[in-house]
């Protein structure tokens, strides 16, 4: 009787230390996950970012923002990709709405990839009005997928 309890518990603390190896081994794996899909969407960012500062701050590289917008278009073809494994847990500002609306979310990729190729094609011309309001429909690009999938800044995780 003792032993067979023994070997009953023995056997309950394998199972739950295999229960724990493989979830930790889950963890891992989804952070890089969401490490690869910030990067992604930090790319645009930063992209983003050089085009503002070049408007805002009139820098003398009006002649950068085609490149700019065409990065942008080419990493907003790798969203849906970086996007299409569920991870709502951990280091993520992703709702759930994400996956629980997907085909929005997915277009959303789109309208950013058009509205980006969009811009290229446009500041090739070197019009800075029509640059300035094609870069305002890029924007709006941004908020409308921020909006229902990312999280508002006062709940976003802290680095
Ligand atoms: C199709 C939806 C979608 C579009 C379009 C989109 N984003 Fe995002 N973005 C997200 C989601 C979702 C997150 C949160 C990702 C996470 O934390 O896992 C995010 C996060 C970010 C981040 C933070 C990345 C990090 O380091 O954690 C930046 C910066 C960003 N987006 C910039 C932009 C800019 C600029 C644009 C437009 C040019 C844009 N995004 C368009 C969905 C989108």
């Amino acid at each position: 009787m003792r032993r067979r309890q023994l070997t009953l518990m023995t056997l309950l603390i394998g199972m739950l230390g295999l229960v724990l190896m493989l979830t930790g081994a889950q963890a891992q794996d989804d952070e890089h996950y969401l490490g690869y899909r910030q990067k992604v969407m930090k790319s645009i960012g930063a992209s983003m970012g050089g085009i503002g500062d070049i408007l805002k701050h009139k820098l003398p590289f009006a002649g950068h923002i085609e490149t700019h917008a065409s990065d942008i278009s080419r990493m907003s073809t790798l969203i849906k990709d970086a996007f299409e494994k569920e991870i709502t847990e951990g280091r993520t500002d992703a709702k759930p709405e994400v996956w629980q609306d997907w085909d929005k979310f997915a277009a959303g990729a789109e309208t950013l990839q058009e509205e980006s190729a969009k811009l290229a094609d446009i500041a090739s011309a070197g019009d800075m009005a029509a640059i300035g309001a094609q870069v305002k429909n890029l924007g709006k690009a941004c908020g409308d997928c921020h909006k229902p999938f990312r999280k508002p800044k006062e709940e976003r995780f802290k680095r």
